[in-house]
């Protein structure tokens, strides 16, 4: 009897520091329903260029300039930002990659206030010319 009650408080220990312990590394999923996000600019030639000013203003510090994920600020981190270079970020959809630059997560800013809508969807555009 004793046993099992050390047992169980063992478990419910362990469950705890594997919570805890995995949280940071979990991979990140955007919502099924951010797929379905209607992107405004996809016929607009002048969204590469306005995501880039947005890029290089916001983003690299953390991304990098080219946006492997290895920019000045990265190495302080105790996540590693995305690069965006990486195949698991390209297969993403558009809406998907708008709606966690909106929503962040952890050291991943949020950008709902920062930036205005448009904004956010031009910088997807622009992370779409960096991969490989
Ligand atoms: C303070 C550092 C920092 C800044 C500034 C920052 N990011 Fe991030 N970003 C991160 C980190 C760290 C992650 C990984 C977060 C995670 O997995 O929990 C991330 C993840 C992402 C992702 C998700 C990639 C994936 O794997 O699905 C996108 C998209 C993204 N950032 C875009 C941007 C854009 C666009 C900007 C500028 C508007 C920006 N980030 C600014 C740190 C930053």
């Amino acid at each position: 009897m004793k046993g099992a009650v050390y047992m169980t408080i063992l478990v419910l220990l362990w469950c705890g520091m594997v919570a805890l312990v995995d949280m940071p590394g979990d991979p990140w999923k955007a919502p099924p329903e951010a797929d379905r996000l209607i992107d405004p600019l996809v016929d607009d030639a002048k969204a590469i260029v306005r995501g880039q000013k947005v890029f290089s203003s916001l983003c690299w510090t953390c991304h990098g300039t080219a946006g492997k994920g290895d920019g000045p600020a990265a190495a302080g981190l105790p996540i590693q930002p995305a690069n965006f270079s990486d195949p698991s970020v390209q297969a993403q959809s558009n809406g998907a990659l708008f709606w966690k630059i909106t929503h962040g997560r952890g050291v991943m800013p949020t950008y709902q206030e920062a930036l205005s809508r448009e904004e956010r969807w031009a910088v997807v555009h622009y992370l779409r010319t960096l991969s490989p």
